[in-house]
Order: C-alpha cells, then structure tokens, then sequence
C-alpha cells in the first residue's frame, strides 16, 4: 500500500441505484472514492452500490476484509 493512505474510515451518506467507485490505491484526495490517481499504479478502483439509502462507514485504511465499508481494521495495527 502507498504512504498517503489514511488510517481511520470516513461516515458518508450513500443512495441505492447509484454506482460508486471505492479508491483501492489510497491516493485520492479523499481516501475513499476513485478521483483518478490511480492511474500511476497498479490499482484499480473497486465499483459498488448501495441497497439502502442511509450513512456508511467506509474504509480509507485498506485494511478491511469488507471491502468498501470499514470493519475495524484501523484500530488493530
Ligand atoms: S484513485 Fe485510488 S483507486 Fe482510483
């Protein structure tokens, strides 16, 4: 994983029938959704939608074994 990458999970309100695009590489600006810094690495970005519209952990650490939402893994070193 790349130095930039935020150690925490971020609280983000999602919306069903929308596509999102989860940053797998920790470069993007916000640590969480693909802006395109990617390009450089090997990483691609992890694609998702939501079932429920409401507010969701997601992981910015890229520890998490329920990739895109946060498990904890950030608080376990
Ligand atoms: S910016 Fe990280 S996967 Fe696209």
């Amino acid at each position: 994983m790349h130095e930039k990458i935020i150690k925490n999970s971020k609280k983000v309100n999602l919306e069903i029938a929308k596509d999102y695009y989860w940053c797998a590489c920790g470069l993007s600006k916000d640590g969480i959704f693909c802006d395109g810094s990617h390009k450089k690495t090997n990483f691609q970005p992890m694609k998702f939608a939501v079932k429920e519209n409401k507010n969701y952990f997601l992981c910015s650490c890229k520890k998490t074994n329920s990739k895109p939402f946060c498990n904890g893994s950030h608080s376990k070193s």
